[in-house]
């Protein structure tokens, strides 16, 4: 926007601008069951409508007569500059969305310099995903297998291609109750969709007892049993924290003394998230509980945050609380859906350009300078 803005009616875009014009283009698109199964919360969407209002509720109280003609939005995290507080959230079995699947987002990302968070459930491997992104940051996320040589094997897989930090999300040991999904009987895993990791690995291979191809949908529910691990616990955390040299952050934190074990037992970060609204029916809203968890970790490591991010507002607001860095999900979806790679690159540099002009507009030019006094809740 910030090109059309400059260059007049020249280069006026045919592409969707918001994100809403993105899902209704993808709605349009992509048959029900896909499309559902992206745009879809749990129960009856409460948390997911939640998230979205709780933003609502903090205005932002801008600065004025301050110089912003120099703007910097770059932040660190994990010792790495990255040039935006803004990262792909994972998301899994992009085969439903585009043929490139989860190609096409890694590509955008790493064209744009934004880390880009690799599912556990993706369809292409970890080592594919690597391959096309060059030296681009890469996080690699993990739901917890109930077996450990399974587990050792993907974050070993997942440091010799460079990813650099491990996210292990926590929210999902059960699938949530999904009821278009329900309604559409949709769940794409069972025909080998979003198996790209399983499939391409020797230990979870070498403990089927027929190959992939000749059982696929013997081997998929395998893969999705591993990953129902409601036994999982602190420990086991701990355990994951211990057999990697890399960062571990815990996704899925909505309490802050769950935030308080997390960094208690090893972890390097924590992702405050409800999963898009996804999994628990009825849960509170990422952004009202953010306050309280930056409170008890007191900037002792990174506090992210996902569900309900639509726009640069957004992303300052959860900023302004506390957050160091926001995670997009269905945003980049929906474009994946409507126009590939293209698609997710331009609801990037959205993002990319909102943020910058609210960060200016609110009389900043550092997003350091980003913080509590930026918004206020005294008009509610
Ligand atoms: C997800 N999410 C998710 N999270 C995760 O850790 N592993 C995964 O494989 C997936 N898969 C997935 C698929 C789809 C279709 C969606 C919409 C979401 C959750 C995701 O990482 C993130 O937490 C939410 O999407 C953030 O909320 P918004 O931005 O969608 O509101």
């Amino acid at each position: 926007q910030m090109k059309f803005y400059q260059s007049g009616d020249e280069g006026a875009k045919l592409l969707p601008v918001s994100i809403k014009e993105w899902e209704e283009r993808a709605r349009k698109i992509l048959a029900a069951g896909p499309f559902d199964y992206v745009n879809g919360g749990a129960g009856a969407g409460d948390t997911m409508r939640a998230n979205l209002e709780a933003f609502q509720k903090y205005q932002i109280q801008p600065r004025i007569c301050r110089n912003v003609e120099k703007r910097d939005l770059t932040i660190k995290l994990f010792g790495k500059s990255i040039p935006v507080p803004i990262l792909l959230a994972p998301i899994g079995v992009n085969s439903i969305l585009h043929p490139e699947a989860e190609l096409a987002p890694a590509k955008a990302a790493a064209k744009l310099g934004v880390p880009y968070i690799l599912s556990n459930v993706s369809t292409k491997s970890m080592e594919e995903v690597a391959e096309a992104m060059g030296d681009a940051l890469r996080w690699f996320q993990l739901y917890p297998p109930k077996d450990h040589d399974l587990t050792n094997s993907f974050l070993k897989r997942a440091e010799n291609a460079g990813y650099s930090a491990i996210v292990v999300t926590i929210d999902s040991t059960l699938l949530g109750w999904r009821e278009k999904d329900l309604h559409n009987a949709y769940l794409p895993f069972l025909s080998g969709e979003g198996m790209g990791n399983y499939f391409s690995d020797p230990v979870f291979l070498s403990k089927l007892e027929e190959p992939p191809e000749k059982n696929v949908k013997a081997a998929s529910k395998k893969a999705l049993d591993e990953g129902n691990n409601t036994a999982f616990t602190w420990k086991e955390l701990e355990y994951i924290c211990q057999q990697t040299p890399l960062p571990v952050l815990l996704k899925g934190v909505t309490h802050p003394d769950d935030a308080l074990l997390a960094l208690e037992h090893g972890v390097k970060g924590v992702i405050v998230s409800n999963h898009g609204g996804r999994q628990l029916d009825g849960a509170v809203a990422t952004l009202d509980v953010l306050p309280s968890i930056c409170e008890a970790i007191e900037n002792k490591i990174p506090v992210l945050l996902d569900s309900g991010i639509r726009r640069g507002a957004d992303v300052m607001k959860a900023m302004a609380l506390g957050a160091s860095a926001v995670l997009i999900g269905r945003p980049y979806a929906y474009a994946l859906g409507v126009a590939g790679e293209m698609g997710v690159r331009e609801v990037i540099e959205n993002f990319i350009a909102q943020t910058e002009l609210q960060l200016a507009i609110s009389g900043r030019s550092s997003i350091k300078e980003v913080d509590r006094l930026l918004v206020t809740d005294a008009y509610r």
